[in-house]
């Protein structure tokens, strides 16, 4: 094929997604085709998702982004037992691990965090994505009742504290279970973990 032609047929895909710029709905359902697992539903926004959706990441105004943020806090659902770290070794699993979710997934095997998509966790680790920040050394900030809270509630739903966060709802969404986010939230904070190597051998 010659350049030119593909440059033309580049150009009419261009245009014909230039018609649909206007709706990027429609275009999603067109493409979209439901299979197994994942079906028309991953495209539903929810009422936080429909505020967020534009460019500046933020809400129309002061009144609907306390009621989305307070909405988001009543989504936490804290440990029944009141324990919250479980085995940071199954954590760093969870964490490093991409599997679930898609079509191709065994919808009955456990789901994986993937954190490392998004975080640094491990120093020893070198393939991580920067769309979050570092969490290395997240153990320094300490185990307080405050801090736990704080973290479980982060892991279960962003947005509780990060309106227009792009980090998944873990517990909300149903991505992972109680016990493995009991092993991820130990992963961050058991002074043991690869992720606070640092603080230990300070
Ligand atoms: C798609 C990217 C993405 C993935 C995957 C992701 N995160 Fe995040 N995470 C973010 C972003 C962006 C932030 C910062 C903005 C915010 O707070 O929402 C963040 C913030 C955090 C924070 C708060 C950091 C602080 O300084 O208080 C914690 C804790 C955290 N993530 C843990 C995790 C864990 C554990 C996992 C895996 C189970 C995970 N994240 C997966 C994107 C991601």
């Amino acid at each position: 094929m010659n350049i030119l032609k593909v440059l033309s047929l580049g150009i009419a895909a261009g245009l014909a997604l230039a018609a649909h710029a206007d709706n990027t709905e429609a275009v999603l359902r067109e493409s979209m085709k439901p299979k197994n697992q994942a079906r028309m539903d991953r495209i539903e926004q929810n009422a936080l998702q429909t505020a967020c959706s534009n460019a500046a990441d933020t809400v129309a105004n002061d009144k609907q982004a306390r009621q989305l943020r307070e909405a988001a806090q009543a989504s936490v659902r804290y440990p029944a037992n009141g324990k919250y770290l479980g085995d940071w070794r199954r954590g760093q699993m969870i964490a490093a691990d991409g599997t679930g979710l898609q079509w191709s997934d065994d919808p009955k095997a456990a789901n994986g965090g993937n954190c490392y998509a998004c975080h640094q966790l491990d120093k020893q680790e070198m393939a991580y994505g920067t769309v979050g920040p570092s969490l290395l050394n997240y153990g320094q900030r300490g185990q307080s009742e405050a801090m736990l809270k704080y973290t479980w509630a982060k892991i279960w739903n962003p947005n509780a504290y990060v309106l227009c966060s792009h980090m998944p709802r873990f517990g909300d969404a149903g991505i992972l279970t109680e016990q493995q986010l009991k092993d991820v939230m130990a992963l961050l904070m058991d002074p043991t973990s690869p992720v606070n190597a640092e603080l230990v051998h300070e």
